[in-house]
């Protein structure tokens, strides 16, 4: 496939929020609240700009990653810079083509040339584990509540970057929306029709 990936600019937001609706629509819970998400993500301190990427293809934005400054609190309160990663979306027409791969391998080639230490995510482990990503309890680093489970996953941006380093990952914020502020953004997009899926039972 053809494609380009380059950074996002203002004038791809609208489209990029489009196709992080189309693309998560009905997947993880009736409807979506990840293009809300990245909508305010872009304006906040701990958003990365240089590792926002669009995957372009016929002029077509069909792809997009971005990723935030978060932390690892130690138990005696140090606290380490690590990236969190995602929203990432694919179109669902380009879906299953390796879009989604390369974004994903430049980007972190990108965030590891910038000095980042480590990328945390909340994911699919089938589909994360071919990155390198493990158990983020392999790396006795927890959740903000104190959990870990196969979805919470880490990875090393250099070797042995995250040795030493447990304690709690803390996302910023942002991931945190309402219903008020997701209904009242909903009313900028044409209405979609919201579904129970067996995606989401998963
Ligand atoms: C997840 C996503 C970004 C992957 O992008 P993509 O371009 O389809 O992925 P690629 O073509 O690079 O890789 C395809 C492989 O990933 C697997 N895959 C794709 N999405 C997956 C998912 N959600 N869970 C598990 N595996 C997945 C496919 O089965 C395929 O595996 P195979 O090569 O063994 O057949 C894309 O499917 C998407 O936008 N999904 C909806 C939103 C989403 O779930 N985002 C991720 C949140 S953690």
């Amino acid at each position: 496939m053809n494609m380009s990936i380059r950074l996002e600019t203002p004038d791809d937001f609208r489209e990029t929020e489009i196709l992080t609706r189309d693309a998560f629509w009905d997947v993880y819970k009736p409807g979506c609240d990840e293009h809300l998400i990245i909508h305010k993500m872009r304006h906040i301190p701990a958003f990365v700009n240089e590792l926002d990427f669009v995957a372009v293809y016929d002029n077509r934005i069909i792809g997009n990653i971005v990723f935030t400054r978060a932390k690892i609190v130690h138990e005696s309160n140090a606290e380490y810079e690590v990236l969190c990663m995602g929203p990432i979306s694919v179109s669902p027409l380009d879906q299953r083509r390796g879009v989604g791969s390369k974004l994903i391998t430049h980007s972190f080639g990108c965030a590891a040339r910038m000095g980042f230490r480590a990328i945390i995510i909340f994911g699919n482990p089938n589909y994360y584990h071919r990155f390198g990503f493990v158990t983020a309890q392999g790396y006795n680093i927890k959740t903000s509540e104190g959990e870990n489970f196969d979805a919470f996953m880490a990875l090393e941006l250099y070797e042995n970057s995250l040795k030493g380093i447990e304690g709690r990952f803390y996302a910023d914020p942002v991931f945190r929306v309402n219903n008020e502020e997701l209904e009242a953004f909903e009313n900028e997009f044409p209405y979609k029709e919201k579904h129970v899926t067996a995606t989401q039972l998963k």
